[in-house]
């Protein structure tokens, strides 16, 4: 069996992050399956090097391959900055409706954490990706355009906007809402995890927000109605799915205090922005985080940290989250005998203390190594 992935190495540190990663996945899947299952990896051009080749920074013909494929794996993209670019991260999202952004977050021991326990964080982030705030429709306080929705809103709506605000949108939608929970609960069932909850402010934005949370509890309703339960019926019903809700500023309390009672988060695209950097943090940093944006067709992985132009191309980058986005990537296509591989190996390469330096500096008695041979000693581990 052979599965087509494309991959865009990235810009800055992305080419030494996927030279010393790629192997790893590889060794993984044929450590697991010898020669019955294969990866067949194909590159996509996007970023400096697709500029130096095309004049492009993202041609037509990556998109047009990304809308056709199912699985992708790209390291960091630069976003050059004051030269009239958008993000190319983010017109990759919007091109390819890659709706669905999700974090696992997980310990791994040894890494210094601001918490006491935080090896009880094992959580997954399922992050609406293309409403609500970030939907991009804004106006400048004292703006012609701004001056007249606050007109429209005094004089046909009876809303009372000071004249000097600044104004921004808030869309948010059932099918928008409804497809990212849908998702957070077919991963849930599908990997065996506990609960499902649904991460809101719906006590101040109750058309929003609280409709995020009423269009997630009828999923669980009218779809899944065999296979879950409310908090309250939960008792009753033992074994199945919870779905659960809280307010978005009680989270952040919550999965500091009681982390092991949380499981897959789905949460619109604020709070989820806000919650998996937290989280993140909790666990030790970005440093290790992997990710991955979905659309109903393309599961594109990519590496949560950015380009770190100050240490490209000096061996010193850590390559473990673009490597433990290989892991989620083997997951997703059900090849969980190599996903586990690489996580156990992860473990034993960090406990043993040799590290790339962001690191080293942080795991007492650690010893440095660059980013090709932490590569190499991950591989090495792979049992
Ligand atoms: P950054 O993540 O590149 O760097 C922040 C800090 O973390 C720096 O000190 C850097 O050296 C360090 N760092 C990042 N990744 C590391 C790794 N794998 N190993 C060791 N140290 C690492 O974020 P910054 O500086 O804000 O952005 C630099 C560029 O990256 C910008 O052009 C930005 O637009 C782009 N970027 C791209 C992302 C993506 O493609 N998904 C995400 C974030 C930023």
């Amino acid at each position: 069996m052979q599965e087509h992935v494309y991959f865009i190495e990235g810009d800055g540190i992305g080419p030494e992050v996927f030279a010393a990663a790629r192997p790893v996945i590889d060794a993984a899947v044929a450590k697991a399956y010898a020669d019955s299952r294969k990866l067949k990896w194909i590159e996509l051009l996007a970023g400096e090097k697709a500029h130096a080749a095309t004049g492009e920074y993202l041609p037509q013909a990556t998109l047009n391959t990304l809308q056709q494929a199912e699985l992708a794996l790209k390291g960091p993209l630069a976003t050059p900055v004051g030269k009239g670019f958008r993000s190319l991260n983010v017109t990759l999202r919007q091109t390819l409706d890659l709706y669905a952004c999700i974090r696992p977050i997980r310990y791994f021991q040894g890494v210094a954490s601001p918490v006491k326990r935080p090896e009880l964080v094992n959580m997954v982030v399922f992050r609406e990706n293309t409403e609500d705030v970030y939907a991009g429709i804004e106006w400048a306080a004292g703006s012609p355009e701004a001056a007249r929705l606050i007109a429209f809103l005094r004089d046909e709506m009876h809303a009372v906007v000071d004249p000097s605000a600044a104004i921004g949108i808030k869309p948010m939608t059932a099918k928008g809402s409804k497809r990212l929970v849908r998702r957070s609960i077919t991963f849930a069932l599908d990997q065996g995890r506990s609960s499902v909850t649904l991460v809101h402010k719906g006590n101040i934005m109750k058309f929003t927000e609280g409709g995020f949370r009423s269009w997630g509890y009828a999923v669980a309703a009218q779809e899944f109605a065999e296979q879950t339960v409310t908090e309250t019926e939960q008792d009753a019903a033992p074994g199945k799915l919870v779905i659960k809700d809280r307010i978005a500023d009680a989270m952040f309390q919550e999965v500091l205090l009681r982390p092991e009672q949380y499981d897959v988060i789905a949460t619109s695209n604020l709070n989820g922005d806000y919650l998996s950097d937290a989280l993140a943090a909790q666990v030790g940093g970005l440093g290790l985080a992997p990710g991955v944006n979905m659309s109903d067709t393309l599961a594109f992985f990519e590496a949560t940290h950015g380009t770190a132009p100050g240490i490209a191309g000096k061996d010193l980058a850590n390559p473990g989250s673009l490597i433990l986005c290989g892991a989620m990537l083997l997951d997703h296509i059900g090849w969980h005998e190599a996903a586990d591989m690489i996580h156990t190996a992860m473990h034993k390469t960090i406990a043993a203390r040799s590290v790339t330096q962001d690191l080293a500096t942080q795991i007492p008695g650690a010893c440095a190594v660059g980013c090709r041979q932490f590569g190499e000693l991950i591989a090495q581990h792979l049992a």
